[in-house]
Formats: structure tokens, sequence, C-alpha cells
């Protein structure tokens, strides 16, 4: 990666000498490199004695979070950024069979057939979401793995929470909404034989603009823009995004659901609410809790416990079940 362009990426000014001292080469030389950069593209802003800022927009390319990482393993990896793909949980998958590392991630500015849950297509407009995949490899047993979707819509709520001020609710499993209206939706996809896990991958979109959901689900969607008290960088929510969810992923390790499973129920919109489950089973009941495996423990009025491990669920009172 270009050492200027990390050096940039904060989006303050960095001084010619700066820079100059950094690499070992003269101003001049920082000038030619600074001229060649732009002609790739790059807007480089030059301030004088302040010395040169990056003034490229809301661009996802690593050259501008790398630098920005506090994580260990999450964006360590191999990093692929790409204006289009047919759905970035795809081609993560090809990288994984390739030999790609834990935490490599990939980026798409669009997608042409991005995936959503259940079959369904995700709509994924150049520049409008945080449309990104990440690669793990994860030693825990394949039953356990639903766990890592209620990390991913925990790492994401506090990411959203963090960078723009909105306080993001968590629907089981994998929604996450505000006022009433879905602003992210997750799709995890896992690789493994009976007893290991060879890899999963971690599909998340995050409607950032205007026009990133269809109009047709005004209403029942939103995007950070409509309700932000500040708008941020989609690079600052993916490096917030990375390292809230490293390190859930690493008290998931260490202490197993237990290690998260009140923060979950803190943020959870679904917990102790009316729902309605369809799919493998249809049912109506009361969500009580979430157990050690990720699953959802519905009460029906019968009294019954029911373990519910996926399917449609509407939430009375949410994203418009009365
Ligand atoms: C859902 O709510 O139905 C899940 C939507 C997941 C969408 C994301 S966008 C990035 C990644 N690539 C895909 O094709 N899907 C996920």
């Amino acid at each position: 990666m270009n050492r200027i362009l990390e050096m940039l990426s904060g989006g303050n000014f960095v001084s010619g000498e700066a820079i100059s001292r950094e690499l070992g080469i003269s101003r001049a030389a920082v000038w030619k490199k600074v001229v060649a950069l732009r002609e790739q593209g790059w807007q480089i802003e030059s301030g004088g004695k302040r010395g040169y800022r990056l003034t490229a927009g809301d661009s996802l390319d690593p050259a501008l979070w790398v630098g920005s990482l506090t994580t260990t393993r999450l964006g360590r990896g191999e990093n692929r950024y790409e204006k289009e793909v047919s759905s970035t949980n795809t081609v993560i998958k090809e990288m994984a069979l390739a030999g790609a590392p834990d935490g490599s991630v990939c980026i798409a500015e669009s997608q042409s057939a991005g995936k959503g849950r259940l079959g369904r297509l995700w709509s994924a407009p150049e520049g409008k979401g945080l449309w990104v995949s990440l690669l793990l490899r994860p030693t825990m047993p394949p039953h356990l793995a639903p766990l890592i979707t209620l990390c991913t819509a925990m790492a994401m709520a506090q990411a959203v929470r963090e960078t723009a001020g909105i306080d993001a609710r968590i629907k089981w499993p994998n929604d996450l909404v505000c006022q009433g209206r879905k602003i992210c939706g997750i799709l995890l996809e896992l690789s493994a034989d009976p007893d290991r896990i060879e890899y999963v991958v971690v599909g998340t979109g995050l409607n950032m603009y205007e026009g990133a959901y269809p109009p047709e689900l005004a209403g029942r969607a939103a995007a950070v823009e409509e309700l932000a008290d500040r708008m941020p960088l989609r690079r600052e929510l993916l490096v917030r995004y990375l390292a809230a969810m490293e390190s859930l992923l690493y008290r998931l390790k260490r202490d197993g659901f237990e290690g998260i499973a009140a923060d979950y129920a803190a943020q959870s919109c679904t917990l102790g609410s009316m729902v309605h489950v369809s799919g493998a089973v249809t049912l109506t009941g009361t969500a009580e809790a979430i157990d050690e495996t990720g699953a959802l423990l519905v009460r029906t009025e019968d009294g019954e416990l029911h373990r519910v491990l996926s399917g449609d669920v509407s939430v009375r009172g949410v994203m418009g079940y009365v």
C-alpha cells in the first residue's frame, strides 16, 4: 500500500517535511509522488506550510482506512475493494477457497446480485451503503456459528452508535432497526463439516445514503443519513465495526455466550416482546431468551417453550407488526 496515502488517511494535513522524513526522500521527491497520486485520481490538497491533505470523498479504498485500524486480526488479511461485484459474500468465498486468511475483507461499491436472507435479493446500489463481507476461520464447533451473527449485530450497532449517534436495536437474529425501520441486514454463510468450521462469511449491508433501499421499502427501511446526529464516513464506520467485532469475538471465545449475553439483551428489541415466527415453524408467543447456541426461546400461550433456530420473525410494535 502507498505509504503517503496511509499517512494522509486521517483526513488531516501532514507536512511535506514529515512525509519526507518518514519515507527518507527529499521534499521535491515527495511533491513528485503527490503529483503522481493526483494523476491516479487521488484528490490531494496542498495547504502550503501545513502540508498535504486527502480530500477524497467517502471512499472505501483500503489505502484510506488500513492505517486507522485498531485491530490485530480483522482487516489485516487480504483486503479486496471493487467497484462492482455480484455479491461480496460470493467473492470472499472464492478468496477463502484460494486460501485467504482469517480477517480478510471484501468491500464493493455496488453488487449486481446482492444476497439477502432466505434466498432473497439485497439491493446494493453504487456508493449508497457499506456492503462488506468478512472472512473468519474460527475454531468453535459449527452449531455455535449463529453466535457470530449475534456478535455481528452488536458490533454494527456499536459502530453506528459511536460514529453517527444512532440508537439501533437488534431484531433477532440479524437486523438492525431504528425507529421501526431496518438500517442493516446480516447474512452469515458457513462452510463446515460436522465437527469443524472451515470458514464463515459474515456479510453486512448497512444502508448509508438515500437511495440505498428500494422506494417500496420506505417506511420499513432507513439509511444512516436519515437518522444520524452526525454523518460519518463509511470508512470510519467500517474501522469501528471491525474493532467492535474483533473484541466481541474475543469475548465470545474466552467466555462463551455468557460473555456477551447481557450486552446483547440490552440492545435487543425482540426479547420480552410478542413475536410471530414463520418459516420451518409458525408460532406466536413471547420471546423470552436467547440460549447458549444463539437460538430464540419463545413461549406460546399454552405455556410451551419453543426453540427457534431461524426463520422470519416479526416483533410486535416493530416494522409494521401490530
Ligand atoms: C438480509 O437482511 O436479508 C441480509 C442482507 C445482507 C446483505 C449483505 S450486503 C454485503 C453482503 N453481500 C451480500 O451479497 N449480502 C451481504
